[in-house]
């Protein structure tokens, strides 16, 4: 049975949600699951935008017959080949073997990659700016390279004023019968995944994001139609504000995220009474995570949102105890900036990964490494306990300056 949602007169969302997904990408959980938003538009021709992830076909497809009401489908328009959004396209060929491919250049060569159709028999190129219409609609397009693949673009609809964003806007999360944003409490319950997979998934490419949001500032938007989580109705600046922090790597918050990669606990230990210390010295919504056990895309994320970290580590190997090592190339990866960091290293006979983590520190851009590094002997003894009184001290004092 279909489960669709009519936006407009003439618009529907025909996607779809996966609750039964462990890993999206292989890689990042979904605990609250994914939505792969497709939506199909119903003028004198009729338009897809974007298709499903395989998962979710059976379920898409039955939306898009109940839809289109036995007309045919004429267009497809593709702004991000990745599979999560494209996996659907061969199957609709078959279905609609009239249907014309409406990408750029570097999708349609995708496409070709991906799949054995012949797409060169149903391909319209699009350029950056050019229009489709399809009767009282005009679409425009927009490239968006690296937003979050090379060839992707976004659509506006100039009729309606609505854009659809590809992966832009979205976020982790199925959708549970409340289409809009507006429709949830989303700075609770949806934003923490939001930021999660705005970090992860594009969040290495924040000078790309900022172009997207440029050309964006000068279309008159109304609604922003995802390919992830909810559409955008009301609100719309406080969402993009956020895509503006993020995207210019500028902390949401003025907080204090603690990481500790700790083999026995004594590190662990430090970063606790480190975590005591900032609290006696009035620093507020301190975190602290177990490098080892919380998974990555959380951290990342977390590491987007605030404004100071401390990573207080073990030495293993006479390396950086790896999950830690981990994190830190994940942070170097996703390209974070404009942090202040402190340092704890632990080592029982030579402790380096205090300068370790200080080098690959040192090759991101506008890290502040507090002076300072606090060096453990197996585990915190008086004079240790004294330079994370210190440190503290200096980090309360960096928060507040
Ligand atoms: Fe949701 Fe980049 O695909």
């Amino acid at each position: 049975m279909h489960c669709v949602k009519k936006l407009m007169d003439d618009m529907y969302w025909v996607g779809a949600s996966d609750r039964r997904l462990a890993l999206f990408e292989n890689l990042y959980p979904v605990p609250l699951g994914i939505s792969y938003n497709a939506y199909l538009v119903l003028d004198e021709k009729t338009v897809l935008i974007d298709t499903v992830d395989k998962a979710v076909t059976g379920i898409f497809f039955e939306n898009i017959r109940h839809a289109l009401s036995g007309r045919p489908l004429d267009y497809l328009i593709v702004n991000h080949v990745e599979p999560d959004h494209a996996a659907a396209i061969e199957d609709l060929i078959r279905c609609y073997p009239n249907l014309k491919i409406v990408s750029n250049a570097k999708g349609l060569a995708m496409i070709r990659q991906f799949f054995d159709f012949d797409a060169d028999a149903c391909a319209v190129t699009v350029k950056e700016g050019e229009t489709l219409s399809t009767g009282r609609h005009s679409f425009r397009f927009f490239m968006a390279p690296m937003v979050h693949w090379p060839e992707t673009m976004v659509t506006f609809d100039e009729t309606d004023h609505i854009l659809y964003s590809g992966d832009a806007f979205g976020t982790f999360g199925a959708i549970n019968g409340n289409l809009y944003a507006d429709e949830v409490d989303f700075p609770q319950q949806w934003l923490p995944e939001a930021r999660r997979y705005y970090a992860n998934i594009v969040g290495k490419y924040g000078t790309q994001v900022q172009s997207l949001l440029k050309k964006a500032a000068d279309l008159p938007i109304e609604q922003i139609c995802s390919l992830h989580g909810p559409v955008w109705r009301k609100d719309l600046g406080w969402f993009i504000e956020k895509y503006n922090r993020w995207s210019s790597y500028q902390p949401e918050d003025r907080a204090v995220m603690i990481v500790s990669g700790s083999i026995y606990g004594h590190t662990e230990h430090a970063a606790e009474i480190l975590a005591f210390d900032l609290a006696e010295a009035g620093v507020k919504n301190i975190v602290l995570h177990d490098v080892s056990s919380a998974d990555a895309s959380h951290l990342v994320a977390e590491a987007f949102r605030c404004s100071h970290l401390v990573l207080a580590s073990s030495t293993h190997n006479a390396e950086i105890f790896p999950p830690m090592h981990h994190f830190l190339l994940d942070l170097k990866a996703h390209n974070l900036q404009n942090r202040t960091v402190a340092l704890i290293e632990n080592g029982t006979w030579a402790a380096s990964s205090g300068k370790l983590m200080g080098q690959i520190l040192a090759g991101m851009k506008n890290i502040e490494l507090l002076e300072g590094t606090v060096s453990l002997r197996s585990a915190v003894d008086g004079e240790r306990r004294q330079a994370l009184k210190e440190l503290a001290k200096r980090l309360a004092a960096s928060l507040n300056g």
